[in-house]
């Protein structure tokens, strides 16, 4: 291993007395951050003014920030852009790859998939009328509803609830040879396990920075497009920043070149700004290093709780494989677990119906957080400190 995982860990502001489980919903703050955003305010915005688009390359960040993310998704230089959040990336994705394919009018996807990517493709199915179709099976039965009929693929790689993995590279070659594109949806994905668009033949890509890439809450989203379809896209989002030339303000729409048609409007500086302090903690480490201790984390994680707390079901796939950086659990009363697990310093989160959901971050987990936590679900389990009102009182966001 190259990586120094103790040294990327004292990069990061983790509050003391807290196990932070909870880094793939949202990625603490990077140390070097606040600082970063404080440059950012004063010194850019506050002297530099209107200047600073040019005086500090604002405009030019979106691609700049995109290939360091790149470089983590196995995307080429150049493919990837910021903005937005992901919904709205999901939507620009899914309307471009429809428009690829005229002739065809159904999207697949899975019942597993982030309610919000279903939300935005029911939307443009309506939008766009004339017998769109959006169709979800199960996640296993992806692969046998790869029909001659399919227009676009739209999967999340990674299920936000059990960390299932679907098979990134099968799945392309499957619905490529049904003449089908595929959006991808890497949320769980980007900075979780290692991601080879270019080498599995990807079309379109999404995903978010705040999760395992610490952009910090409400960070701008990421778009890519294979290089081969980027020039045919025609944006539906067709927004000012992504014309050829914005500054010539023409009433005619034109794309801009390759992945910069998908920028839409002003991208968010003050966010951008916090990204890099946490890419710059990324630049110095190798995703096979990362893949490689997460496996290790959530083996370590799965085998203690088993033995730990029989009463919790694992609703993760067994087989490190076929599963993301994530480990979840099933219990009838998870969400007043929990609670107590966050009152008792170990953060995780609920998803509903069920599920007790710890997300592995190896840049700031440590082996001493595995044991830590399991010891604490222990004694919550063990003692039913689970079992009090205040636990089981829903809070807006789970
Ligand atoms: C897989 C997946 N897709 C889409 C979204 C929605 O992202 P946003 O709120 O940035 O639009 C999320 C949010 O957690 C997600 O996990």
């Amino acid at each position: 291993m190259t990586t120094d995982f103790a040294a990327t860990r004292a990069l990061f502001h983790l509050p003391a007395g807290v196990i932070y489980l909870d880094g793939n919903s949202l990625g603490p703050l990077p140390r070097a951050a606040a600082e970063r955003v404080r440059g950012c305010v004063e010194d850019e915005w506050g002297d530099m003014l209107i200047t600073a688009w040019n005086r500090a390359g604002w405009m030019d960040k979106p691609r700049a920030l995109g290939d360091r993310i790149g470089r983590l998704i196995g995307a080429e230089p150049g493919t990837v852009v910021l903005g937005d959040t992901l919904s709205i990336k999901v939507y620009q994705a899914l309307a471009s790859a429809l428009d690829l394919r005229p002739d065809r009018r159904v999207i697949l996807s899975d019942t597993g998939n982030f309610p919000s990517d279903l939300y935005m493709a029911d939307g443009l199915v309506r939008t766009l009328g004339q017998g769109y179709e959006l169709r979800t099976v199960a996640p296993e039965a992806v692969e046998a509803a790869i029909t001659p009929d399919l227009a676009v693929l739209m999967l999340t790689e990674v299920d936000y609830r059990t960390g299932r993995r679907h098979d990134m590279k099968r799945l392309i070659a499957k619905a490529h040879a049904a003449g089908a594109l595929v959006v991808w949806d890497l949320a769980h994905s980007a900075g979780a396990v290692e991601v080879d668009l270019a080498g599995s033949g990807a079309d379109f890509a999404v995903g978010c920075t705040y999760k395992y890439l610490n952009s910090g809450p409400g960070g701008p989203a990421f778009i890519y497009i294979a290089p081969r379809l980027a020039a045919q896209v025609r944006p539906a989002l067709s927004g000012w920043l992504g014309h050829e030339a914005p500054f010539a303000f023409d009433l005619d729409y034109r794309p801009g070149a390759g992945i910069e048609r998908m920028r839409v409007g002003t991208p968010p500086i003050l966010q951008m700004a916090a990204l890099e302090a946490s890419m710059d903690i990324w630049d110095r480490v190798d995703m096979a290093d990362v893949r490689a201790r997460s496996i290790e984390l959530t083996e370590a994680f799965i085998a203690a709780v088993e033995a730990a707390c029989p009463a919790l079901t694992l609703a993760s796939p067994r087989d490190p494989a076929a599963r993301g950086s994530q480990v979840s659990f099933r219990h009838p009363e998870g969400y007043a677990i929990m609670q107590a697990l966050i009152a008792h310093g170990v953060i995780g989160d609920f998803r509903a119906p069920d599920i007790l959901r710890f997300g592995f971050t190896p840049l700031y987990t440590s082996t001493a957080d595995v044991t830590g936590a399991v010891a604490i679900l222990k004694r919550i389990m063990d003692e039913g400190l689970w079992d009090q009102p205040a636990f089981k009182a829903r809070a807006k966001v789970t």
